[in-house]
């Protein structure tokens, strides 16, 4: 079943929010309060910051639940996290967790289907994840160790 996804947007970039990836970390509206609201509706106003500074938010987000991409004709290959093209990729294996890309990238499903990923990806190496191939947290509930 396809996950929902929001998109957010000052014209200059847009935010891609995933929310069942999100694994309630806190970093986006505890570090930048002012653009990610929980309680407000919609929860993201993308006209509370600079660019740079929500982009700069974004790339920590931990699960790759937040993404973004530029609004420019022709940029629909993925930047890597410094903005420039990958060259190289650079996937880190968090301690107890997931595989971390650290650039955008394309995933192609077992059925087939490819879907490109903006920013950071997290995918799951304990195996208990309910939204394969992605991290969602649940190796914290079975207390992973690797
Ligand atoms: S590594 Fe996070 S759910 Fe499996």
């Amino acid at each position: 079943m396809p996950q929902s996804t929001h998109h957010y947007t000052n014209g200059e970039i847009t935010i891609v929010w995933k929310p069942a990836t999100c694994i309630h970390s806190r970093i986006c509206w505890t570090e930048l309060r002012e653009v990610f609201d929980p309680v407000k509706r919609p929860w993201i106003d993308m006209a509370s910051s600079t660019t740079e500074r929500i982009i700069e938010q974004v790339r920590k987000c931990p699960s790759g639940a937040l993404s973004y991409f530029r609004n420019e004709p022709n940029s629909s290959n993925p930047e890597t996290v410094s903005g420039e093209r990958a060259e190289i990729l650079n996937i880190q294996v968090l301690p107890n967790g997931p595989l971390v890309i650290h650039t955008g990238c394309t995933i192609t499903h077992s059925d087939g289907n490819t879907e490109i990923r903006e920013g950071k990806t997290s995918l799951c190496r304990c195996g208990a994840s309910g939204n394969k191939p992605f991290c969602d947290g649940s190796h914290k509930k079975i207390e992973f160790k690797g």
